[in-house]
């Protein structure tokens, strides 16, 4: 069988490996990779958004199975782009990317069905924003309506920061047009879980919990960023948190986005917040998290592909996940300067002692190939994971890995996973 994987991250590196491990698996085709990925996929340089070019690569290199990993292209349709061309393809169609396109929709969903979230309300206008803030509770949370590469949540402290918060998404644009429309919600408190799901339209499989961590600076100081870290599993994603979900959020949402008309394929990935008052969403995005996709693959068991056929032929029912019994970690490697201005074109060095070592795992995120050395050329860098017996000894791994390779201006927290000395 011959895979193709639309995306070029660090998510799309673990998605690549766990694939090439499928023992259906031929060949692997990737558009547009990176320096990582190459090593065990033919990668093109063909943008995620362009969509006519990365059909007619599909049709040249006539694969036989298509994976659309991040939120653009997805939210823009191209899984439906793909499926009409006769691909056989893992992902949301654009009705059903919407989960994590609009916010707005997300939150009105959750509404109707009673699936525990934050309060919230909508706005089209700034003038109803602003006046519906006077009756606010603070801190109060902004959200733009669309995508904003992770960048549209504004928390706000006070009824004057939440007015220039209401005018830049809404007046400035600062997020573009995924301003047009804005949520405003109740502030919540407690842990933050990631737990990713397979979804076949109707039955779903919860994958084994993480947890991200997204601000640049340690202790979650800094701005906020892709993520620079994760850990699997979260010891605070008990069994009976596990037990509340499953009732009231994961089966819910499937059943929701069918009973709309929106039948959900693919990944549905659901942020939750461990409030004092129970579980609740913080967010949905209709595709595998990063970093959390990797800590969360290294440790599945199943063949992957087996898994995402049986998301596309509505099986799922019939497929169970199984995860080893251990713990990973992911320390992103960043460029010193992300989320904001960063140099790159850095060599990176030590690449190799990787090698031959089963538990530990260089993601390339942002790499590439340049007069024949591996270079810088993004934000995040690298994700190095570790596989331990115990969350602390994958971290302690993890952080030893992040030695082996080195690179100009390299960045990383030195605290991922810190938090589970607390459980
Ligand atoms: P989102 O893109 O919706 O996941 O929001 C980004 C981050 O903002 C989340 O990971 C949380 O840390 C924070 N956040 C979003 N919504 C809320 C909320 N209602 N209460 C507290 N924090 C929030
Ligand atoms: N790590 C958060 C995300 O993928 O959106």
């Amino acid at each position: 069988m011959k895979v193709l994987i639309i995306g070029g991250g660090g998510r799309e590196h673990a998605i690549a490996q766990s694939v090439a491990k499928s023992p259906k698996v031929d060949k692997i085709y990737c558009a547009p990779g990176n320096a990582g990925i190459a090593e065990i996929a033919e990668c093109a340089p063909i943008g995620v958004m362009e969509f006519d070019k990365l059909k007619e690569y599909a049709i040249e290199k006539a694969v036989d199975f298509v994976i659309v990993a991040p939120d653009d292209p997805l939210v823009a349709g191209l899984a439906d782009v793909m499926t009409e061309a006769g691909f056989k393809t893992f992902g949301p169609s654009k009705a059903a990317a919407i989960l994590e396109g609009s916010k707005a929709f997300s939150k009105d969903l959750m509404k109707k069905y009673n699936i525990p979230t934050a309060a919230y309300d909508t706005f089209d206008d700034a003038d109803a924003a602003i006046d519906y803030l006077k009756n606010s509770k603070f801190p109060v949370v902004l959200k733009a309506d669309g995508l904003a590469l992770g960048k549209g949540v504004l928390i706000c402290n006070t009824y004057e920061e939440a007015v220039a918060g209401v005018k830049e998404i809404m007046l400035d644009k600062k997020f573009g047009t995924a301003g047009n429309r804005m949520v405003i919600e109740e502030f919540m408190t407690g842990r933050e879980v990631s737990v990713l799901t397979f979804v076949d339209g109707k039955n779903i499989q919860v994958m084994t919990s993480a947890q991200d961590h997204k601000r640049a600076k340690d202790g979650d100081e800094g701005l906020n960023t892709g993520g620079m870290g994760t850990f699997s599993p979260s010891p605070f994603y008990t069994d009976e948190v596990d037990a509340f979900c499953r009732k009231y959020i994961y089966q819910a949402t499937v059943d929701a986005m069918r009973a709309e008309g929106r039948e959900f394929k693919g990944v549905i990935f659901f942020g939750l917040m461990l409030t004092p008052d129970g579980p609740r969403v913080l967010e949905y995005n209709a595709r595998f998290g990063d970093p959390e996709t990797q800590v969360v693959l290294p440790r599945m068991k199943n063949d992957i592909i087996e898994v995402m056929e049986a998301c596309v032929d509505g099986t799922l029912d019939q497929v169970t996940l199984e995860f080893e019994d251990n713990a990973a970690v992911c320390v992103v490697l960043a460029s010193d300067g992300y989320p904001l201005a960063y140099e790159k074109g850095f060599e990176i060095k030590g690449l190799d002692a990787f090698a031959g070592k089963d538990d530990y795992f260089c993601f390339h995120a942002g790499s590439k190939f340049a007069e024949e050395k591996v270079v810088t050329a993004g934000g995040r860098v690298l994700g190095i994971t570790a596989k331990g017996d115990t969350l602390k000894e994958a971290r302690t791994k993890a952080y030893a890995a992040t030695e082996w390779v080195s690179f100009d201006n390299k960045y990383m927290r030195h605290d991922i996973g810190k938090a589970i000395d607390e459980a």
